[in-house]
C-alpha cells in the first residue's frame, strides 16, 4: 500500500467547483488501487486575501512543501480584473507558488479526445490525430523581469528576461520528452526581434547536436499561432517561453475542444502542481456548468508524473474516454447534435467519470 499525502488547493471561482471532482476521482482510486492518500486543503488567489490578507499565506507555502503531490483548482476575481491599480492580487499568488517551488516547467498536453472532434470550431479532417505537448517555461520571462511605473504612472514597462540555465533546462526537458515521441521538437520564440529570444534560439541550437534523433525547427510566435490552426498535426512536442506558452496553449485548447479539457502539470525542484489551465471563470460560478475533465485530466498527470502510477492514471483517462464515447457533455463540448439529456452539469459528469472507474 502507498502512502502519500496531496494538498487540494482550489482557489478561486470555479477552482472549487473542479477540484472537489478531482479529489473524488483521487479517492476512488486510492480505493481501487489500494492505496491510502491522505489530504489536507489551503487557501490561494482571491479567498485567502480575504481570510488572512496575503495571496500565498505562509501557511499554504508550508503545506505545499511538505506534500507528495498538490492538486489546484484556479484564482482571480473579476473585482480585481477591473481595477489594474490593485496591489495585492490573486494572481501574485499563483506566480509566487511557481517561483517559490521552483516549477519552472509547466506540461500543457494537447490531446484531442476522438469523441470531441466536432465539438470544435476547426473542421474534423484538419483535427483528426492531433496530439501535441507543450513545455511552457513557468518561472521566468516578462512574468518576473523588473517592472515600473514612471513619468507620474504615464509610463510603464516590464522586461522580458532569460538566463542562460533557464533556458537550458525546460529545453532538454522537451528534448527528452521529444525522444519518447515522435522525435520531433519545435521551439517557439520571438528571435527575429527580442534579444531574450536570440538567447533562446542560441540554446536550442547549442543543445540539439546532443540530442541527434530529434529533428528541431524554429517557428516566430506570430507564424506558430497561425500554423497551430492551419494544421495542427504538424506539431508534436513544442517548447516555449512563458507568455508565448501562456498564450499558445489558451489557442491550442480549441484544438481539444475547449479550456474545460486541458490539464497541465508543474514540476521543477519539489513538489509537483497539478492544474486545469483555465482560470476562475466567474462567468459560470456557482452555476455547476463548469467541465471538471481538465481537473480530472490533471490528476491522471498527478498519478503519472509524482506517483508514477500509470495504469491509475492510465484508468482515469479510460474513464474520460468512455464516458465521452457514451454520449456525455459538459455544456462547452456539447454542440447542435447532442442530446439535452447528455447535457451534464458538473457534479453529474464527475459522477459518470466515478461510475465508469467503479467498472
Ligand atoms: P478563464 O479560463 O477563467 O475563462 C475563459 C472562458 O472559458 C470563459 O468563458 C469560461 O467560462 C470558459 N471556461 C474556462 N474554464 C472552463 C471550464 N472548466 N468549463 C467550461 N468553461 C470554461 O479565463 P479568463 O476569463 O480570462 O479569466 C478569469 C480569471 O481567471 C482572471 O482573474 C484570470 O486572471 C484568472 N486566470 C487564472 C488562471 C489560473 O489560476 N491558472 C488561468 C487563467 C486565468
Ligand atoms: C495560467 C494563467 C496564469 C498565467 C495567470 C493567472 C497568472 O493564465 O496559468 O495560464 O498567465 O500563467
Ligand atoms: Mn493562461
Amino acid at each position: 500500500m502507498a502512502k502519500k499525502h496531496i494538498l487540494v488547493v482550489p482557489g478561486d471561482g470555479i477552482g472549487a467547483e473542479v477540484t472537489t471532482v478531482g479529489k473524488q476521482v483521487l479517492e476512488l482510486i486510492a480505493q481501487l488501487f489500494d492505496h491510502d492518500f491522505t489530504y489536507d486543503e489551503a487557501l490561494i488567489g482571491h479567498v485567502a486575501i480575504e481570510a488572512t490578507g496575503s495571496p500565498l499565506p505562509e501557511e499554504t507555502l508550508t503545506k505545499m512543501r511538505s506534500a507528495d503531490a498538490i492538486l489546484f483548482g484556479a484564482v482571480g476575481h473579476p473585482k480585481y480584473d477591473n481595477d489594474p491599480s490593485a496591489k495585492v492580487r490573486p494572481e501574485q499568488g499563483l506566480l509566487q507558488m511557481r517561483k517559490e517551488l521552483g516549477l519552472y516547467a509547466n506540461l500543457r498536453p494537447i490531446k484531442l479526445f476522438d469523441e470531441l472532434l466536432d465539438a470544435s470550431s476547426i473542421k474534423p479532417e484538419i483535427l483528426r490525430g492531433a496530439d501535441i505537448l507543450f513545455f511552457r517555461e513557468l518561472t521566468g520571462d516578462v512574468y518576473f523581469g523588473k517592472r515600473e511605473r514612471l513619468d507620474d504612472g504615464n509610463t510603464a514597462y516590464d522586461t522580458m528576461i532569460y538566463s542562460k540555465y533557464e533556458v537550458e533546462r525546460i529545453v532538454r526537458k522537451a528534448f527528452e520528452a521529444a525522444r519518447t515521441r515522435s522525435k520531433k521538437l519545435c521551439s517557439v520564440d520571438k528571435a527575429n526581434v527580442l534579444e531574450s529570444s536570440r538567447l533562446w534560439r542560441e540554446v536550442v541550437q547549442a543543445l540539439a547536436p546532443e540530442y541527434p534523433d530529434v529533428t528541431v525547427e524554429h517557428q516566430f510566435i506570430d507564424a506558430a499561432a497561425m500554423l497551430l490552426i492551419k494544421d495542427p498535426k504538424r506539431f508534436d512536442v513544442v517548447v516555449t517561453g512563458n507568455l508565448f506558452g501562456d498564450i499558445l496553449t489558451d489557442e491550442a485548447s480549441q484544438i481539444a475542444g475547449s479550456m474545460g479539457m486541458l490539464a497541465s502539470a508543474s514540476i521543477g525542484d519539489s513538489t509537483g502542481v497539478y492544474e486545469p489551465i483555465h482560470g476562475s471563470a466567474h462567468d459560470i460560478t456557482g452555476k455547476g456548468l463548469a467541465n471538471p475533465l481538465a481537473s480530472v485530466l490533471s490528476v491522471a498527470l498527478l498519478l503519472d508524473i509524482s506517483f508514477g502510477f500509470k495504469a491509475e492514471a492510465q484508468a482515469v483517462i479510460d474513464a474520460v474516454d468512455a464516458v465521452l464515447k457514451a454520449g456525455y457533455r459538459t455544456r462547452d463540448i456539447a454542440n447542435t447534435t447532442t442530446s439535452p439529456d447528455k447535457i451534464l452539469g458538473t457534479q453529474q459528469m464527475g459522477d459518470q467519470i466515478l461510475q465508469q472507474l467503479k467498472g
